[in-house]
């Protein structure tokens, strides 16, 4: 991994969490090509890339969204909001992360919008992730690994991650099951020590009723914009 200062020094030794998503979301436009359709993820990072990316919205293209709290907020902004199969490859998706790795592996769900962001990032050729330096980790798992599955499948699945030592709860939504985009639950595992990110991801996508589990690792970030006190950090991980 290469890591290198961003231009932009920051002086300012007290800057939020918000501050650093800001940071980085407006650090992602260097990554934005003109003309291009752009990936977009999900989440409040995100959230601050869309503001800034609204700024530049007659040189964009459009976009291909991962959910659908972030296609309502590119549409509020003027920037139009493709269908993936009508987009083609993309040159790069720009997403934040739970928890990203020292090899660019990550963990993602937070916000529930895996599943789609999975899709959208393997149809890029590199993925940007913008997080501030708290979800910078050596170990995957300290944040409950999200996995959206299909809900018969739910309690059987949580069983196999009960033989792995992990405790999977269902992620609830004003008392009820939260229902995903694609209309199914999120089960989150606590007590998992992922050394091991591709084989656990690989392992987790075998198991039946399984739509999407967390990990990122296939699609691991290409460059991470980390936002720090000293302010941007790029590291790269190809
Ligand atoms: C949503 C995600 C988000 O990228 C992740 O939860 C980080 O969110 P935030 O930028 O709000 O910290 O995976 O499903």
């Amino acid at each position: 991994m290469v890591c290198k200062r961003y231009k932009g020094i920051v002086s300012n030794k007290y800057m939020t969490q918000d501050e650093l998503k800001t940071l980085v979301g407006q650090a992602a436009l260097a990554y934005v090509t003109p003309g291009e359709i752009v990936g977009v993820g999900t989440g409040s990072t995100v959230n601050k890339f869309i503001a800034a990316l609204a700024g530049m919205k007659a040189r964009v293209r459009g976009a291909v969204s991962s959910s659908e709290a972030s296609t309502a907020l590119l549409r509020e902004a003027g920037i139009a909001v493709l269908p993936a199969h009508e987009a083609g490859e993309l040159a790069v998706y720009i997403d934040g992360a739970d928890e990203i790795d020292g090899r660019g592996c990550m963990i993602k769900g937070g916000g529930a919008a895996l599943t789609r962001e999975k899709i959208v990032a393997a149809q890029a050729r590199r993925f940007i992730c913008i997080a501030d330096a708290s979800k910078r980790v050596d170990v995957l798992g300290a944040f409950p690994l999200p996995v959206e599955v299909i809900p018969m499948a739910g309690a059987r699945i949580a069983r196999q991650f009960a033989a792995l030592g992990g405790q999977a709860t269902l992620r609830l939504k004003g008392g009820a099951p939260l229902v995903t985009d694609n209309g199914q639950h999120i089960l989150d595992v606590r007590g998992l020590s992922i050394t091991d990110p591709l084989a656990l991801e690989t392992e987790v996508n075998q198991w039946p009723g399984v739509v999407t589990v967390g990990i990122f690792a296939r699609q691991r970030a290409s460059v991470c914009l980390l936002g720090t006190e000293a302010g941007v950090q790029t590291l790269h991980f190809d």
